[in-house]
């Protein structure tokens, strides 16, 4: 048997050896010394995520990022390629030109974005996959208003490299040091504590009342102590961040026996994969000791695909856990929908609920309008230590800040809307705005940047990156930039609403039109051929489907027009009543 330098046990109760990928002291300070003459790949956040839990164990049995022959059986059928149940492609995604020169056998350095190596990777395979069939396969689509999806196809690398690493240290974390416990740290609590049965609870959520009575219910129905694990690492975008959401979790933790409740962070990027997801927290939670994983409603789900429909069926993850559960080595703790009965006012599962029985239920989007204007949050929903918490990180709107993204073809009115939004706004508040139309960005953001598709990319990256700090410190971003494409818009979207408001504004003005007006003869010189990847006349302008206003400066003037946006804004609450 293993042991970790404590003397605890390194096996989960159900079995199963931890994988501990960081070398020992002399084996870091040779890699150490190696790693300098190595070619280096940057980690991407996510990778960052991803390396953590491959060198902490929690990803046990796997020893480095995916080889080929793992990949294709893990996305065939849920197996490596030695048959063990593992259900999640973990390949070192990378671009084509450091893909390039790697062969088999080559060593490589995996860098922190802060600078250090974090390990060295031995490169068994180097290969091109095919994505969309890795989002088919895996999450059952390839429609792209999936998260997972989104992030696989928008959001990763070309190239993949497989190959074992060894590890030199675990990636720095600077927040709640005290609560991120590796796998080894919790296996080592739960035996200090004599804990022989833990159940797990996973959440990307602050937790509200249903979530508290769920996990008593969990814990009480076993026998068993409780793990609340809540990701910390990558979630849905849009969801709460964790900062917020961990003093939520602290706060409630008194409202539990004592010693029956441990929390502790888990760094995973979840790829919001539900059923698939679901199987791969069962066997991370194995890992880190613990012996049950509740499963509830719509575990790790995705939301709904383009049509509205639910990816997946509410308990489709609970239904694969049980064809697997033979091979787990962690039980799963079943639950229906949590409602709450008002006339007994406590919760119960769904199915317990008798006919002419009144219930409640209060959904996420309804809590955010609560908290955006600023009404009360019902006790029955929430603790009052956790509204406390979440209040003073979402105040109401009108102190949120928020971001005006105008997109539209050149020449259909951007900047001159824009201008008269922002004049229109300052006479009204004193609060700083910041106009970053398209010429003005590229003068002083983007001088070096041309008009290819990578490079429009850049540009409109750039300044979401801007407006969604200005968004942060609840300012005002007023954005003009043409922004041709659909999935780089939403990018930014995502960016910025986690901080505050996002309101796209499309600029609908006919292309016949746009080119008529001609402001700066731009359209003349792409018909004449004289200047090529022109949007609208040889290269793409993808409308926006879902803008949250929608103008056309053919038929308004400039002044109806901010005047429409002006509206929008006043009725969604971002600006204080009576303007
Ligand atoms: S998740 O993406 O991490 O699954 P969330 O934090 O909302 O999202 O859910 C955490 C766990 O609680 C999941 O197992 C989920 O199925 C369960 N859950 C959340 N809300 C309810 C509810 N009202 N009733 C039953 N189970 C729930």
């Amino acid at each position: 048997m293993t042991t970790d330098p404590g003397g605890a046990s390194l096996i989960a109760p159900h079995g199963g050896q931890l994988k501990d990928l960081i070398a020992d002291e002399a084996g870091r300070a040779s890699l150490a010394s190696e790693a300098q003459a190595l070619v280096s790949w940057d980690l991407t956040p996510r990778q960052v995520c991803d390396i953590e839990l491959l060198l902490n164990g929690g990803f046990s049995p796997l020893d480095g990022f995916m080889t080929r022959a793992d990949y294709d059986r893990v996305c065939a059928e849920m197996r490596l390629a030695d048959g063990t149940l593992w259900p999640m492609p973990i390949p070192l995604d990378v671009t084509e030109a450091f893909g390039e020169g790697l062969v088999s056998g080559a060593r490589i350095a995996l860098r922190h974005p802060e600078g250090m190596v974090l390990a060295v990777m031995t490169v068994s395979d180097v290969w091109t996959p095919d994505r969309r069939a890795e989002a088919v396969a895996v999450f059952g689509t390839d429609d792209d208003f999936h998260p997972g999806v989104f992030s696989l196809l928008e959001g990763t690398n070309p190239v993949y490299v497989g190959g074992s690493i060894e590890g030199i240290e675990l990636p720095p974390q600077h927040s709640f040091p005290a609560l991120r416990r590796t796998p080894a740290e919790l296996r080592a609590l739960f035996e200090r504590r004599g804990w022989t049965d833990v159940v797990a609870f996973q959440t990307r959520n602050p937790m509200h009342r249903a979530h508290i009575e769920l996990t008593k219910r969990a814990a009480a129905q076993a026998g068993a102590k409780l793990l609340i694990h809540p990701v910390v690492g990558m979630t849905k975008p849009g969801d709460i961040d964790y900062f917020v959401r961990v003093r939520a979790y602290e706060a409630i933790l008194e409202r539990y026996p004592a010693d029956s409740t441990e929390l502790s962070l888990l760094p995973l990027a979840m790829r919001m994969g539900g059923p698939r997801e679901a199987l791969w927290h069962a066997i991370i939670r194995k890992n880190h000791g613990c012996t049950r994983l509740i499963v509830g409603r719509d575990h790790a789900g995705p939301g709904n695909d383009r049509s509205g429909k639910p990816f997946y069926g509410p308990y489709d993850a609970q239904e694969l856990l049980r064809e697997y559960r033979d091979e787990l080595g962690i039980e799963v703790v079943e639950f229906q929908e949590m409602v709450y009965l008002q006339a007994e006012d406590r919760y119960v599962p769904a199915p317990e609920v008798k006919d002419g029985q009144k219930v409640l239920s209060l959904s996420g989007t309804e809590l955010r309008r609560l908290l955006a204007e600023g009404e009360p949050v019902p006790e029955w929903f929430s603790y009052p230590e956790v509204v406390d918490v979440l209040r003073d990180a979402y105040p109401p709107r009108e102190r949120q800040g928020f971001t005006v993204f105008f997109t539209g073809l050149p020449s259909s009115g951007k900047s001159t809307v824009a201008n008269v939004l922002v004049s229109m706004l300052m006479e009204r508040s004193s609060r700083p705005i910041t106009l970053l139309d398209g010429d003005i960005v590229r003068k002083n953001l983007s001088s070096e940047l041309g008009f290819s598709k990578e490079h429009r990319d850049i540009n409109i990256k750039r300044i979401g990156f801007v407006a969604s700090e200005i968004t942060k410190h609840h300012g005002i971003a007023v954005c003009a930039p043409i922004a041709p494409y659909a999935a780089t818009r939403r990018e930014v979207r995502d960016m910025i609403s986690a901080y505050g408001g996002f309101v796209e504004v499309h600029v609908a003005t006919p292309l016949e039109v746009c080119e008529q007006r001609d402001r700066k003869g731009l359209y003349a010189q792409a018909r004449a051929g004289r200047i090529t990847g022109f949007t609208g006349i040889d290269d793409p302008y993808e409308a926006p489907e879902h803008a949250e206003v929608v103008i056309d400066t053919t038929t308004d003037s400039p002044a109806e027009s901010a005047e429409q946006v002006l509206r929008f804004l006043s009725d969604a609450g971002y600006l204080p009543a009576g303007h």
